[in-house]
């Protein structure tokens, strides 16, 4: 099949040949068809003769240039217009059918109410045009619609004009002053509530807010406004950002692919990062509201108003607007709590991403699907290179790069680079080596040897990195180059003081927030000490500051110094992390437990615990075990059951030493503030079901029912529920079927009840799985139901990879139905087959002709590339 499909390069970039600079688009919306009538004003850049417009699904009805008819060819993909003249308006009429599009690209349908997706290169479905992100044009729109049907009207920017006209139809004309790449594109129509609120710029603008939902769901829909106030003023107290229209308005969607799109002044959400109440959302659920209603509203800068010249360049807006969410989730609850979740988010998808058949770089150099290119990698690892920058020119010197980056390229579409030149020209920095963490996949290890030399008083921290080829960059024939990589390091004395020095190294320094950072940029570097008066420890790469895999030669005891001492409390969750992952991993290889040293360990977890210093949320991470996703990483040829037997031990020793603490603390901290949804009490509430986890490890569950039966808190619901099904016990089908009798009215509350069948390690798993797949009530259209049921099965260690071969079997039959309904939910199941590579070869043999069987058939570009690239590896 892959004959048939192109692959797009990088290195093939073309500006365009046109511009447009004015699309002014009238919809006239039927029960059966909606008529897209364009007239697109086209200025020639170039001397090309011809017009070449991208066009998907469109039946073509009229073209005229000029008002008069001309000569085109229409292709599947294409409308080219012949020998046109250097500046023209083109009239064109197309027919569409939003009612039969299933796969939720352009324009569709879901229950009664229209809208639309454009990103990536969707916009070629609403009519024929230059879909490509650096052609940008103003827009002008008018829907006309039946106004019992489609009261609600919608389009980017402010509405001009609302008009009533006869037979029982209205319109209304949309007007956006600021030229946009068409991807940005947006129309809502349908019969919708809505909630209404203003927020005041700081520069005195009244501007309305309005969140658009299905009548009877406006209640669920407060949260999300707060958010977006808050983060409004987030981004202008820390950028000095204004809003620049006088609306900004949001729908909520229940069948959308992913989570959220960032259209002009029209936000349209899954329902499910809009929707919140205390009886049905979890703390969880809460925070990830404010988080992505935010990250929508700062691409009103990082991507709508400074945009990007090609696909390859995804990065330059999603890196940065990830990273500007995550700041401003940090500023909103607490630097190091947060920290910890985005690292181990991080090592769970991005790494394991990099070390899979789909590792790319953050600027990806070819492809075949452009939807692609919406990974872990382009986002979460791209806002860890932009977090580097941060670090290593310090907070003032970031905000002073980013104003200017604003400043310079408003209206424009850039690359990557230019992000990085923006913030090095105002802060003197060379970044050329930097920034090979745009062109180089994979992650890199780096080794840090400490020595002390008790006669000459000299301390010494020897580097060396490395980093291995990606499958794609082995079969390229590729090579890699050391990466610069900043290394934030402090020295404690035995007492706990930081102790931290210069040392003989010019690339040792310390950034404008006192933080000593190393800049590792060759191979092998040695950072060297003198007159220290006694053996120091060193707390290295601390919060995380450049994203690599460390190894140090510290010794046991050294960690157990920093879990108890070390003042930043990231890092203390990240030394609980490496002994968790040691002790799995040496079980695993050479069935051994060293229980004196796991007594230790829980020792200094316990002082933590006893602090009032460390955070309940910082004591909660303390008590849980690294993700399977991310101990894959330091296997091969795994044996998964046994990993599993592995942890399991490690849970059940978890519980053998810490259930008396775990007990009474569940006891003291069960109840307190159960109904509330402030993010201050989320800490106490996940800490006290980290307690009730390690209780339940040892059988004892009691506890969990209680709590399932009579609290009214939903995370706390959802927490015992989850842990009375995770096994099997005499509760689990009680649980069941009482949580699905509580949860199935509402689609969130649903979701949670596949996906804590999905994530069970029971052996059932995958018949229950099977029963509600083909089950009536099993929504196959919502892409939010599969990605619970099928997609967390597909993440599954314990079940999904088991030997029998029926899991595959099973995500492999349902791929190819998926994939000719809904390519981009198709890909996302397929991704479950990237970890096969990393199993022992009866799996992966299996697995492999699983999807070498997928590969025969027909399949869309995008499932086909993941399939692919799987095959190569
Ligand atoms: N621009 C994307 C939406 C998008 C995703 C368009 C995939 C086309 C394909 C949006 O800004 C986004 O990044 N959404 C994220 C959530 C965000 C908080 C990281 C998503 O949808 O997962
Ligand atoms: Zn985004």
């Amino acid at each position: 099949m892959e004959s048939d499909l192109k692959k797009i390069y990088l290195k093939d970039y073309q500006s365009p040949d046109f511009v447009i600079t004015n699309t002014n688009l009238e919809f006239d919306i039927y029960d059966d068809h909606v008529t897209v009538t364009s007239q697109i004003q086209f200025q020639k850049k170039t001397n090309a003769n011809d017009l070449v417009l991208n066009g998907e699904k469109l039946e073509l009805l009229e073209v005229k240039l000029n008002n008069v008819s001309c000569v085109y060819e229409k292709s599947d993909s294409s409308l080219v217009i012949r020998n046109t003249p250097d500046e023209f308006t083109l009239f064109v009429v197309v027919k569409i059918n939003p009612y039969t599009n299933s796969d939720l690209e352009g324009l569709y349908d879901c229950k009664g109410i229209l809208c639309t997706q454009c990103e990536a290169e969707s916009f070629r479905r609403i009519t024929y045009y230059l879909d490509r992100p650096d052609v940008l044009s103003k827009f002008q729109v008018k829907i006309i619609a039946n106004k019992k049907k489609f009261p609600v009207l919608l389009s980017n920017g402010n509405c001009i004009e609302k008009v009533d006209t006869s037979d029982n139809r209205h319109y209304t004309v949309w007007q956006d002053p600021f030229p946009k790449a068409s991807y940005l594109f947006a129309l809502v129509a349908g019969d919708l509530g809505i909630i209404k609120d203003q927020f005041q710029t700081s520069s005195g603008k009244k501007v309305d807010l309005e969140i658009y939902s299905p009548h009877g769901t406006q209640h669920l829909c407060q949260h999300a406004m707060q958010s977006l106030k808050l983060a409004m003023k987030w981004d202008e107290d820390t950028y000095g950002l204004e809003y620049d229209l006088g609306q900004y308005m949001i729908l909520a969607i229940d069948d959308f692919n992913s989570g959220a799109m960032e259209n002009k002044g029209l936000n349209i959400f899954n329902s499910k990062y809009i929707y919140a109440s205390p009886e049905t959302t979890t703390d969880k659920e809460y925070f990830l509201i404010e988080s992505v209603v935010a990250h929508e509203y700062f691409h009103n800068w990082t991507g709508n108003r400074v945009t990007l010249r090609d696909w390859f360049h995804l990065s330059l807006k999603e890196g940065l607007t990830v990273f500007r969410d995550q700041e401003f989730s940090m500023d909103m609850t607490s630097r190091s709590n947060q920290r910890v979740d985005i690292v181990s988010e991080l090592r769970s998808r991005q790494f394991a991403e990099d070390a899979s058949p789909n590792a790319h770089p953050i600027r990806p150099e070819s492809c075949y699907s452009v939807s692609n290119f919406y990974t872990s990698t382009i986002y979460e690892k791209g806002a860890e290179i932009i977090r580097m920058m941060q670090t290593m020119v310090g907070r003032p010197g970031f905000k002073k790069g980013f104003t200017n980056y604003i400043n310079k390229f408003d209206g424009k579409a850039v690359i990557i680079e230019d992000f990085a030149q923006a913030i090095s020209e105002v802060n003197n920095q060379d970044w050329n080596q930097f920034k090979l963490w745009y062109s180089q996949a994979g992650t890199p290890k780096v080794t840090a040897l400490t020595a002390y030399d008790h006669t000459k008083k000299k301390y010494s921290i020897q580097f060396e990195q490395t980093c291995l080829l990606t499958s794609n960059e082995k079969n390229e024939g590729k090579t890699k180059k050391p990466f610069h990589i900043p290394i934030s390091i402090s020295l404690f004395n035995k007492q706990g003081c930081d102790v931290t020095q210069k040392s003989s190294h010019p690339d040792f320094v310390k950034n404008s927030e006192n933080n000593w950072i190393f800049h590792l940029k060759d191979e092998k570097s040695t950072l060297e000490w003198d007159s220290v008066p006694d053996h120091p420890i060193a707390s290295i790469n601390r919060d995380f500051s450049a994203p690599i895999h460390l190894e140090t030669n510290l010794t046991d005891s050294d960690k157990i110094f920093l879990l108890e001492k070390d003042t930043n409390f990231f890092q203390r969750y990240e030394i609980a992390q490496k002994f968790y992952i040691n002790f799995i991993l040496k079980n695993y290889k050479e069935n051994v437990f060293d229980k004196s040293l796991f007594e230790n360990f829980i020792k200094a977890i316990q002082n933590n615990l006893q602090e009032p210093s460390v955070d309940f949320e910082i004591k909660a991470k303390l008590l849980q075990l690294p993700e399977p996703s991310y101990l894959l990483q330091f296997l091969d040829n795994i044996n998964p059951e046994k990993l599993a037997q592995s942890i399991t031990q490690l849970e059940t020793m978890q519980s053998e030493f810490l259930y008396e603490t775990a007990f009474v603390n569940y006891k003291k901290w069960h109840g307190h503030n159960e109904t509330s949804t402030q993010s201050k009490d989320f800490g106490h509430r996940l800490f006290k079901n980290c307690c009730l986890k390690i209780i339940t490890q040892s059988s004892k569950f009691d506890l969990a029912l209680t709590q399932f039966q009579l609290s009214k808190n939903m995370t706390d619901k959802l927490t015992a529920a989850s842990l009375l099904t995770s096994t099997d016990n005499q509760f689990t089908e009680e649980v069941l079927s009482k949580s699905f009798d509580q949860w199935k009215s509402f689609p969130q509350t649903l979701n949670h009840w596949y996906q804590i069948q999905a994530k069970s390690r029971s052996p059932k798993t995958l018949d229950r799985i099977r029963k509600i797949y083909t089950s009536d009530t099993f929504n196959h259209k919502n892409p939010n139901s599969i990605y619970n049921l099928l997609g967390v099965f597909g993440q599954n260690l314990f079940q999904f990879h088991d030997q029998n071969g029926l899991g595959y079997q099973f995500l492999a039959e349902h791929i190819e139905t998926l994939d000719k309904q809904n390519p981009q939910v198709a890909t996302y199941i397929a991704k479950s087959f990237l970890s096969i590579t990393k199993m022992q070869n009866s799996l992966k043999t299996n697995g492999l002709s699983n999807v070498n069987e997928l590969l025969k058939k027909s399949l869309s570009k995008n499932t086909f590339e993941i399939l692919n690239n799987i095959a190569k590896s």
